[in-house]
């Protein structure tokens, strides 16, 4: 059983994206000491901005009309088609960037989406397959915080990933991470250290779910 993990976090030192994953990934590894990770670093290592166009233009039933920035465009959906296509488990690792859906992020589905494996019409091949969503904030969103409604990311990656591929999805949510980094956030440190210690809490739950160990 193979692990699909994506991490789109622009940065490695002090992520906590990456922080909360590992925690999932290494509960996940417990049960599954041989299998292989399939690995995408798309903050670091980014999806072309210009393939997703090339790639929905591109006139699949005639491939020798294809321009050479189409074929590259279409391989690169091939493949990355196939490492969903192969994995059994998933696990997504997703800062929220001003407010929306992490530009990185939305190029990687959207080129997924131009194969017609994973295409919004298709039959949810993925169907049922157990994932994890980590999803990091700076700030914090809850009700009655004055940012409540502001996330624009989270929603649509669930929409995504439960409704158009129909994973049988868990989110750990871990905000204000940017408490101790900007100082005007200070009187916030003893309630974020509270919501770190929970969302490493169901990172560890959530690596189960992954492994199969819950039932549900
Ligand atoms: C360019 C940029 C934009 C950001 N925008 C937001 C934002 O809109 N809301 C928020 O709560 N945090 C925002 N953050 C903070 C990140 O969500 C936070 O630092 C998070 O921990 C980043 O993930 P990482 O720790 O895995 O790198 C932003 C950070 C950067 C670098």
């Amino acid at each position: 059983m193979s692990l699909f993990r994506l991490d789109a976090s622009i940065r490695t030192d002090g992520s906590t994206s990456r922080a909360i994953a590992d925690i999932v990934e290494e509960t996940w590894r417990e049960g599954h000491r041989d299998d292989q990770v399939i690995r995408r670093h798309i903050g670091l290592e980014p999806i072309p901005a210009t393939a997703w166009a090339n790639a929905v233009f591109a006139n699949r039933g005639d491939l020798a009309s294809l321009s050479r920035e189409q074929r590259e465009a279409l391989d690169l959906a091939t493949t990355l088609t196939d490492e969903l296509l192969e994995s059994e488990a998933f696990l997504f690792a997703v800062p929220l960037y001003n407010f929306g859906v992490s530009q990185h992020f939305k190029a990687w589905v959207d080129l997924v989406i131009t194969d017609p494996r994973l295409a919004n019409n298709a039959g949810q091949p993925l169907k049922g397959r157990p994932a994890v969503l980590v999803v990091v904030r700076g700030g914090a969103y809850g009700p009655g915080t004055p940012r409540e409604g502001w996330d624009h990311a989270a929603s649509w990656m669930r929409r995504i990933f439960e409704d158009v591929w129909g994973l049988d999805l868990r989110v750990v949510e871990s905000e204000f991470t940017l408490v101790g980094v900007n100082p005007a956030l200070d009187q916030f440190k003893e309630i974020a250290a509270e919501m770190r210690a929970e969302s490493e809490r169901l990172a560890g739950e959530h690596g189960r779910h992954l492994a199969g160990a819950l039932t549900h």
